[in-house]
């Protein structure tokens, strides 16, 4: 099978290094935006590509929607199977690129953009078709905040100094707001429903990343037994969909726990095989590079889709999603929510009773907008 590349930066170099050596595979041409002299097998203009007969299989990894979405769709157009890492592509686009694929008899696949390295999508799609009753997904599905969050907990360091070193060591890019608020991982997520519910979630998602984190935030939680992680959940209820990302306590001893600097965890629950996790790198040239190649893999046994055309897009809701809350707020801004008070005073540290998932993100919301700092977590328990 021969594969082109269309973008030559992190994911797609690995890509193409990895296809040199993978046997029954051939590296084709690498789409560059300007001339490369140096690279004999990169070309500027995408036809080069689509009008090769030879290419069977072309990776799309430019990021971004555009201009991606219509690179894409002109690969299938042209009759050759399309795989993307490229979560914000299928969050956006992703029916239209299945309904396609289907149309000329094409692959589209896309196991990349959940979990890097992990195989996620691709077991939760197994286990789907196996007849399984998925009845949750969650995961620490970023590993540059995972990475923050681990360094200030373990090594004490301040937010400012482990961003920087993630983005030293290339596991944040130099603009880190799509993780640091939480969207890569809702995006993420919306893969991983649409997979296993054919239901992709576009608004009512509660989205809470980690800038509100502190290094005072990390002692006091560690002195009360927890480790706080950057938890995305997902489940299915009576024909609601729920899905949300937060900072989430998990007990010391817990898998989370486990997961340390840029690692991730991703997990689903069946009716039948219960609680399955899969830990791994969910980042990185090579990590995310195999994943590509596994996909390719797939095709080459016949697999064609990973999402139906027919994926409906729907609106999530968190109102039913009940859990107890730790929150650290200035002084009389929360007193009502409080079950247990830690601290009073200037802050005011507690933990709530159960409460709902877009109450709670809807109140943070409401206070931050009164100029108030504030951070809050769910409290989970051993599971
Ligand atoms: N990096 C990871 O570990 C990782 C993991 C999982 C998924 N992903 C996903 O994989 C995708 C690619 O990420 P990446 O980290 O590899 O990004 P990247 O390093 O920025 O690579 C993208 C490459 O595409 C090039 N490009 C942009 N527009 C182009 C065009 N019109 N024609 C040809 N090339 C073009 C860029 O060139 P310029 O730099 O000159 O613009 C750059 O070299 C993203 O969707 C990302 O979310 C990445």
């Amino acid at each position: 099978m021969k594969v082109a590349v269309l973008g030559y930066g992190t994911v797609g170099k690995g890509v193409h290094d990895l296809l040199i050596d993978a046997p029954g595979f051939e590296a084709g041409p690498v789409l560059e935006k300007e001339e490369r002299p140096d690279l004999p097998f990169a070309v500027t203009d995408i036809d080069l590509i689509l009008i090769d007969p030879t290419v069977d299989a072309v990776i799309e990894a430019i990021g971004g929607i555009d201009p991606a979405y219509t690179f894409g769709k002109k690969v299938l157009e042209s009759g050759k199977h399309l795989v993307t890492s490229n979560k914000m592509l299928v969050a956006a686009k992703g029916p239209e690129l299945a309904s396609l694929a289907e149309q000329n008899g094409v692959a589209f696949l896309f196991s990349a953009a959940c979990g890097g390295a992990i195989p996620y999508l691709s077991n939760l799609q197994t286990a789907v078709n196996s007849g399984e009753e998925i009845v949750r997904l969650q995961g620490i599905l970023n590993g540059t905040t995972n990475y923050i969050l681990d360094r200030m907990q373990t090594d004490c360091v301040e937010f400012a100094d482990a961003l920087a070193d993630a983005q030293k060591l290339g596991y944040a890019e130099a603009d880190p707001s799509a993780d640091l608020s939480g969207m890569d991982s809702i995006r993420k997520i919306m893969l991983a429903c649409a997979v296993t519910y054919n239901e992709l979630p576009v608004d009512g998602m509660d989205i809470e990343g980690i800038t509100s984190f502190t290094r005072e935030d990390a002692e006091h939680i560690k002195n009360l037994g927890y480790v706080c992680r950057l938890k995305t959940k997902a489940k299915l209820v009576e024909n609601t969909l729920r899905a949300y990302v937060e900072p989430t306590l998990c007990p010391l001893g817990s898998i989370e726990s486990s997961i340390r600097l840029n690692g991730n965890m991703a997990s689903y629950t069946g009716n039948s095989c219960g609680m399955i996790s899969l830990i791994g790198e969910g980042a990185g040239r090579y990590t995310t590079a195999s994943s590509v190649l596994r996909d390719l893999e797939q095709i080459r046994r016949g697999k064609k889709i990973m999402i139906r055309p027919d994926c409906r897009r729907v609106t999530a809701n968190n109102e039913d999603s009940m859990h107890r809350y730790y929150l650290r707020a200035p002084e009389h801004t929360v007193d009502d929510l409080l079950l247990t008070v830690y601290e009073s005073g200037k802050i005011t540290r507690g933990v709530t009773d159960k409460i709902s998932v877009s109450f709670m993100h809807g109140f943070v919301n409401e206070l931050r907008s009164q100029g108030y700092d504030v951070f809050f977590a769910a409290v989970e328990r051993a599971h």
